[in-house]
């Protein structure tokens, strides 16, 4: 099932983060949307059984969009639980009068691209040295015209 992010949760994401990611949104982003301080910021989960099995971040203002960190935890890969979570935001963000959902990706993290693709993402262009280590982010959008 998919809902809005709750207190509860933040502790299992942010260590799922630093496993998977090797860092974190960190604590506060993520209690800061819950109290209304960063209303532009909009978390959901997956949850089955009172597990997180994935989480999905999304920055809007009126105009413009962007993911802000997505994962589906490593044993429960491959059941379209991805799929499902960047479904529930590409409707929320468009039904919310956005038109275009922007996300980077590291180049080589095929699996994520596919998934993307498969949606309608588009490659737009490299943003060079993005990421802490220094790799580059491709920047994918998707434009709600085009669906
Ligand atoms: C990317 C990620 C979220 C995908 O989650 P998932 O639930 O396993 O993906 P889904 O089962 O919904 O897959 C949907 C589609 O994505 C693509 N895909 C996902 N994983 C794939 C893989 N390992 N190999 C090839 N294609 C893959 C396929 O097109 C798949 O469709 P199909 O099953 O009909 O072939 C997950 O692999 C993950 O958390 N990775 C680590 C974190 C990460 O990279 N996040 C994204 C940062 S930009």
């Amino acid at each position: 099932m998919i809902r809005p992010l709750e207190e509860k949760d933040i502790n299992t994401i942010v260590l799922d983060e630093e496993r998977i990611f090797g860092e974190s949104l960190g604590y506060s982003m993520l209690h800061n949307t819950l109290t209304g301080e960063d209303p532009l910021n909009h978390f959901f989960v997956d949850e089955e059984d009172s597990k997180i099995r994935g989480y999905i971040g999304v920055w809007f203002d009126e105009k413009n969009s962007m993911i802000l960190n997505f994962y589906v935890g490593e044993e429960y890969r491959r059941q379209h639980i991805g799929e499902k979570l960047m479904r529930h935001v590409i409707d929320y963000v468009f039904n919310s009068g956005v038109d275009t959902i922007t996300l980077e990706v590291r180049p080589h993290n095929l699996d994520a691209i596919d998934l993307y693709r498969k949606l309608g993402f588009e490659y737009s262009y490299k943003r060079k040295y993005y990421y802490n280590d220094g790799e580059d982010a491709h920047i994918y959008i998707l434009y709600k015209e085009m669906l």
